[in-house]
């Protein structure tokens, strides 16, 4: 995505002017006269969204006025100037007062600008905007290109972003920054023991694969970030109802936001040794997919009953979480969109997080707030974990009775992760049902630029 901001001096921009309900009339009496006139005309009254142009004497824009909730308002939506660039008529624009959050408005700004192109010619917004001063606009930058990343790959359908594809656009991620870049396809995971990898995507014609992404020095921290792959979910042989399935393409989305974090982290050139690791595959049906009742091993050792097919993106994260246990990460961080579960207890814009280190948890709170990337966390509540006990093997991929659904996946996870100093675990949705100021519709990028405004905190240069 192309940045809406102006680096040079523009010689001439549009003022915006922020107005609430109580700000509105001290902005409006320092206005022209005329303009005032015609604001009162048009019946303005700066609610929050509402856009207003007035036009100066020879019939272009002079200002735009554009409202927002209160200060004081408890709905106040920071990424409310989000919406500006689908308001505002082809220009060049400046903030001429201070919004709620100078930073977060001129991120949603750009977040704002993203359209969907791949298969029409989409309606890009021919706005830019000068920065506001004292705004770091490279990282501003980093994070659009970032959430714009994730959010093609998620909006990509699954005929043209399968697991080659996946893998492909990884690639170009890691030779963009010098990364290295490797992959274990087909029946070499098995040759290479990651039986739940090859187990899920065994159906499919196209091949599931391990996706791995090495950068950085090898003497810094080292952080490990696992994001779920699962290129289209039918269920598997649990087949989902269509109503279920008419999203499944963004089942992807915890490797999208993965690559997104590392894009911002080898951008900003962070202190750390990065290993990306995405097990890419497709949970198909067919004569050879696997079935409940099924018992695989996994690469962590532990026999694994199929209680449910449908329950896959815990499977494939189990086998890469136990590899990327097995080099003793400082931080251990996964993503998927692991649970409808989930959904029913936060909605889909309030993703759930998961740890024991009651430190990196107060940091993950206080970056979301911060970036206005909303996170919760729920417990590992020990007590559930007997509930994935199976009668035949080590452990089960579901429990019965079907509670706490989102906390039995993260439950079931951590039974693969055991020598990493911290683990981080996030059941994110990755998609917007309906548009909200800087999130059109669709796919989008939940979590990473909390998770990355905490490591560049801890390891920012
Ligand atoms: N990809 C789904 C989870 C999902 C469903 C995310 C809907 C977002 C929206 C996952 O693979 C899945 O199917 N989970 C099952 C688990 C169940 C079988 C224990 C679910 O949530 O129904
Ligand atoms: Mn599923
Ligand atoms: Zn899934």
């Amino acid at each position: 995505m192309q940045s809406p901001f102006e680096t040079a001096p523009a010689a001439s921009s549009i003022p915006i002017y922020f107005a609430t309900k109580s700000t509105w009339a001290g902005i409006a009496r320092e206005l022209p006269a005329q303009a005032q006139q015609f604001a009162l005309a048009n019946d303005f009254t700066a609610k929050p969204g509402k856009l207003l142009t007035l036009p100066s004497p020879d019939g272009k824009i002079a200002q735009v006025i554009f409202g927002l909730e209160d200060e004081t308002s408890k709905s106040r939506d920071l990424f409310r100037p989000g919406a500006l660039p689908g308001l505002l008529p082809p220009g060049v624009y400046r903030f001429a007062n201070a919004p709620h959050d100078a930073r977060l408005a001129t991120l949603a700004f750009a977040l704002g600008c993203y359209r969907f192109g791949r298969y029409r010619k989409a309606e890009q917004p021919d706005v830019r905007l000068v920065p506001p001063d004292g705004i770091d606009i490279a990282d501003i930058n980093r994070m659009a290109e970032a959430a714009s990343l994730a959010r093609d790959l998620i909006n990509t359908p699954s005929n043209d972003m399968g697991p080659e594809e996946l893998a492909s656009a990884a690639q170009a991620l890691a030779t963009r920054y010098g990364a290295s870049f490797n992959a274990i396809v087909g029946d070499e995971l098995t040759r290479q023991n990651f039986p739940l990898i090859h187990a899920v995507g065994m159906a499919s014609t196209r091949a599931p694969r391990l996706i791995d992404l090495i950068w950085g020095e090898p003497d810094h921290p080292k952080v490990t970030l696992v994001g779920k792959g699962v290129c289209f979910d039918t269920g598997g042989l649990d087949l989902k109802p269509e109503s279920a399935m008419l999203i499944m393409k963004k089942d992807m989305g915890g490797a999208a936001t993965v690559l997104a974090c590392a894009h911002m982290i080898m951008d900003a050139g962070l202190k750390v040794s990065l290993r990306v690791l995405i097990p890419a595959v497709e949970n198909s049906v067919a004569g050879d997919a696997f079935r409940p009742l099924d018992v695989y091993p996994s690469r962590k050792g532990l026999n694994v009953e199929i209680g449910n097919t449908d329950a896959e993106g815990r499977l494939v994260l189990a086998d890469a979480l136990a590899l990327a246990d097995e080099e003793m990460p400082d931080l251990l961080v996964d993503m998927g969109t692991l649970t409808g579960a989930a959904r029913v207890a936060l909605g889909p814009e309030l993703p759930p997080y998961y740890t024991d280190d009651e430190t990196l948890a107060a940091e993950v709170a206080r970056h979301a707030a911060a970036e206005n990337d909303p996170l919760w966390r729920l417990p590992l509540w020990q007590r559930y974990d007997q509930n994935i006990d199976s009668k035949v093997a080590d452990v089960n991929n579901v429990a019965a009775g079907g509670m706490a659904g989102s906390i039995i996946c993260a439950l079931f996870l951590k039974r693969f992760v055991s020598a990493a100093k911290s683990w981080l675990h996030f059941d994110i949705y990755a998609w917007t049902p309906s548009p909200k100021p800087g999130r059109p519709e669709g796919g989008e990028c939940q979590a990473a630029r909390a998770l990355y405004a905490l490591l560049k905190q801890r390891y920012g240069r």
